[in-house]
């Protein structure tokens, strides 16, 4: 008596190859596998917070003495100029105010000048020429107890205001 179940009584001009079936397994699985790594994958960066490292916006600057006498120091992470003037301190935006680009220091001209479309700003922020339509923004700057100066760039002052330290 034949034991084999009948689907797998091999039908004239019908019989499996095994090899091809093995194959045929192992494509499956493999394509499982991808298929679940990417479903965890996705799973996984869709359970992650989605947050956006910015630096500070109120920070240190170290003490006074580390600005010169009539100098302009660019801090490239916060994109901020200290200019340390006789009269005192004051901190001005280092983004164009046409389209935002970083503008640079240049010290042959003694101006901020923007690479992007040529605008200039005085030391004090003001435009030289533009195209940029309005004046740097400067920010607040402070004096903690330990004697470090402080930047907030959260709160804009008037670009008159002079920090004396
Ligand atoms: S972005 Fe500075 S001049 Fe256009």
């Amino acid at each position: 008596m034949d034991t084999r179940n009948p689907d797998e009584t091999e039908q004239p001009g019908t019989a499996v190859n095994p090899d091809r079936r093995d194959f045929l397994n192992a494509l499956a699985g493999a394509a499982f596998a991808v298929a679940a790594v990417g479903s965890i994958a996705v799973t996984v960066e869709y359970l992650s917070p989605n947050v956006l490292f910015e630096p500070p916006t109120n920070f240190r600057i170290g003490p006074p003495e580390n600005f010169a006498l009539d100098s302009v120091t660019y801090l490239p992470e916060q994109q901020v100029y200290i200019v340390r003037e006789p009269a005192g301190f004051t901190v001005i935006s280092a983004i164009c105010t046409h389209l935002g680009c970083i503008t640079q220091w240049s010290e042959d001209i003694n101006m901020i000048a923007c690479p992007c479309h040529g605008s200039r700003f005085r030391k004090n922020g003001s435009v030289e020429h533009g195209p940029a339509p309005s004046p740097l923004p400067h920010f607040l700057i402070g004096l903690t107890s330990d004697g470090n100066l402080t930047v907030d760039k959260l709160t804009i002052v008037p670009p008159t205001q002079v920090f004396k330290a």
